[in-house]
């Protein structure tokens, strides 16, 4: 079977319906891209002449892996093409420069403490070593970014975050705070040592990443967001230049520019990292996107 089935009426007529097009109703860019989506489905089951058998495994999958999904958004590389094509549009709209964007990651929990001045991070008793970090928020004309708020968060040295951690072991918020920057731009915070991250062994995700032939790691981190009156609100996060997995993220979420290598001294290490903002263009930019985020 080649290709020219999808033509026929049959399965011309089956998307027309499926996705509602011979209907008024219903939100017509909604249909459009259902159709396509369907289409490109059906084209991939034509072209790897998938069986009864597999389609209804697949399905499987996702229904089983439905809880996992934003994990697996990361991990076959959906969310980094998102960046991607969110750099292009701003490359063809003559927009350039600042800190690269890379991927927020399924882990964010929204309410974290906020908090100013030098801030520690980590409420819990751990026997790893400090991060320490620092650096300044500037504008694109090198100016310091007024009243920014940083949203900062990690793991634990054992690669668990607060908040989604099998254990059970962390208090709320634990490696999780919103820091209140003043009038120059400025930040600084200490915490406990991340550890690099793994997906939960079992999972779907990890299913599919052995399936794959792949691993399921990524290196020590630190998420950010930056929030400030008149800049474009930044989703980024830096990686462990010195991490095993620096060059091998099973999530795609370093990027150059993203990868400092921290100032080791025995267990502890520190990192000096500045942020570049770009300015807002629309109130939107000031906001974040409209992605569904844990609350605590
Ligand atoms: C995943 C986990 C992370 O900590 C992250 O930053 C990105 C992705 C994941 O499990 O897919
Ligand atoms: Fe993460």
């Amino acid at each position: 079977m080649t290709n020219d089935f999808l033509q026929t009426p049959a399965v011309q007529t089956l998307l027309d319906r499926s996705a509602g097009i011979d209907q008024p109703g219903g939100d017509a860019r909604l249909k459009a891209i259902t159709r396509d989506l369907l289409e490109g489905l059906m084209a991939t089951i034509i072209k790897h002449d998938i069986t009864e058998s597999e389609f209804w495994q697949a399905i499987s999958f996702l229904q089983n892996g439905a809880q996992e999904l934003g994990l697996i958004v990361p991990g076959v590389g959906l969310e980094h093409f998102m960046d991607l094509v969110m750099d292009e549009r701003d490359a063809e709209a003559g927009r350039t420069g600042g800190t690269p964007r890379t991927i927020e990651g399924p882990l964010y929990v929204a309410g974290a403490p906020i908090v100013e001045g030098d801030a520690n991070l980590t409420s819990d008793p751990d026997e790893t070593g400090t991060l320490r970090m620092q650096g300044q928020v500037t504008g694109p004309d090198g100016e310091p970014v007024k009243d920014a708020i940083l949203h900062v968060w990690h793991a634990n040295s054992k690669g668990f975050y607060s908040h989604f951690d099998p254990t059970g072991e962390q208090t709320p918020f634990n490696n999780r705070r919103r820091i209140k920057l003043g009038d120059d731009g400025r930040y600084s915070f200490h915490s406990k040592m991340p550890n690099g991250y793994s997906v939960p062994p079992q999972g779907a995700t990890d299913v599919l990443m052995q399936a794959l032939g792949r691993h399921g790691n990524r290196p020590a981190h630190v998420h950010f967001f930056i929030e400030a009156p008149g800049y474009r609100t930044l989703t980024t996060q830096i990686n462990f230049g010195d991490d095993p997995f620096a060059r091998d993220d099973f999530a795609f979420g370093t990027r150059d520019g993203l990868l400092p290598v921290p100032e080791r001294d025995g267990i502890d290490a520190g990192i000096v990292f500045d942020f570049s903002l770009q300015r807002a263009t629309s109130h939107d930019e000031e906001e974040f996107s409209a992605r569904a985020r844990a609350e605590a």
